[in-house]
């Protein structure tokens, strides 16, 4: 079975959110202000969220990134993902985390069948990495990767958002780190998702980030996998991991984006910035899997081609990134 959108999509790869609680209150993801939390009952319970992940699996879906909010500060989580991980036809189960949480997760995280786990890492600096997540320690986060790759997690991501005058001065530090480290560095352009002033004057084009790792650095173009994600990627010759560029706002990746989300609440969106989603909730109750099966395609169909952010005179949405999960 495959879920084909209307513009030819092979749909194969679920974003799913298991909470919209986090350990960090990171500023480009969250307001000062803060957001309002989800009560218990509004969240879907594990028995749901598994129901909507296996049937997201019988219709074609190979592939599931489990997000948050913080995906780990869910009590139960390995476990769950344990679950998650036989569901027949799942070929791959992958986690983005924030790292916080790595030291203890690590190994039974890698035991309950996560193949591989992107970790969000903003700063090599203590006091700039404090004030980007509003106060998390740095030196948790790092002892956490080394915790994953002791427990045999193959190459790692690090997912680092470039924001100009908060962090680009660290650009060729991480770049650096992939010299003598297995691990894939992906830069990322800051999105809207606030809608707040400070995003114009902080936001860099990934073409500016290549240029200056590529003033510095000899860059070798790498060939994308299919399951390879919206990164564009490259490798600093003789290095031991690679670069990705991530460009959401500059060159959006939406022709070859072959993923759905499924929110904590229960929501399946067909795009991270369109408001057009069904609320699955109801649907998971029943023990017949067939309204859940038409839901998903019916979202699959209306998916729309490309995004419109950050274009002049496109309606605008707030996008609650801790309840969607990016
Ligand atoms: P893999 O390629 O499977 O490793 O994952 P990924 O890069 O898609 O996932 P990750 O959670 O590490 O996200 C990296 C960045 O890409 C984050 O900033 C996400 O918000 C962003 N991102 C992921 N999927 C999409 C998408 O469909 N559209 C947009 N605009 N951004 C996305
Ligand atoms: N722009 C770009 N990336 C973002 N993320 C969260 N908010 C934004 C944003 N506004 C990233 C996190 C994490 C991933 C799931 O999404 O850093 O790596
Ligand atoms: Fe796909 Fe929407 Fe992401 Fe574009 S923004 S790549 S259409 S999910």
């Amino acid at each position: 079975m495959a879920l084909i959108d209307t513009y030819g999509r092979r749909i194969n790869y679920l974003r799913l959110s298991v909470t919209d609680r986090c350990n960090m209150r990171c500023s480009y993801c969250m307001p000062a202000q803060g957001v309002a939390k989800l009560g218990h009952k509004e969240m879907l319970s594990y028995e749901e969220l598994y129901r909507a992940a296996a049937a997201c699996v019988a219709q074609g879906i190979e592939k599931i990134r489990v997000t948050g909010g913080e995906p780990l500060v869910r009590r139960g989580i390995v476990d769950f993902l344990g679950r998650l991980s036989s569901i027949p036809g799942l070929k791959e189960l992958v986690v983005t985390t924030n790292g916080l949480l790595l030291d203890e997760l690590a190994q039974p995280l890698r035991q309950a069948g996560v193949a591989r786990l992107n970790i969000s890492l903003d700063s090599l600096r203590a006091e700039t990495f404090a004030r980007i997540t509003r106060g998390a320690d740095l030196y948790r986060v790092l002892s956490g990767i080394a915790a994953a790759q002791e427990a045999g997690f193959g190459p790692l991501k690090i997912n680092m958002v470039v924001m100009r005058g908060v962090n680009d001065q660290e650009i060729l530090d991480f770049a650096a780190l992939t010299l003598d480290h297995p691990f894939t560095v992906r830069f990322i352009e800051y999105m809207p998702t606030l809608q707040d002033e400070s995003w114009g004057a902080q936001s860099m084009p990934g073409s500016e980030i290549l240029a200056r790792i590529a003033e510095r650095y000899p860059l070798l173009p790498l060939v994308n996998s299919e399951m390879a994600g919206p990164a564009r990627n490259y490798k600093i010759q003789g290095a031991a991991g690679a670069i990705g560029i991530i460009t959401p706002v500059s060159g959006h990746f939406c022709e070859s984006c072959n993923r759905i989300r499924i929110t904590a609440t229960g929501r399946v969106r067909g795009c991270l910035f369109s408001d057009q989603g069904m609320d699955l909730k109801p649907l998971l109750a029943s023990d017949d899997p067939g309204p859940l099966h038409e839901a998903l395609s019916r979202i699959v169909t209306q998916k729309p081609g490309r995004h419109h952010i950050a274009e002049e005179g496109a309606e605008q949405a707030v996008v609650n990134m801790s309840r969607i999960g990016g």
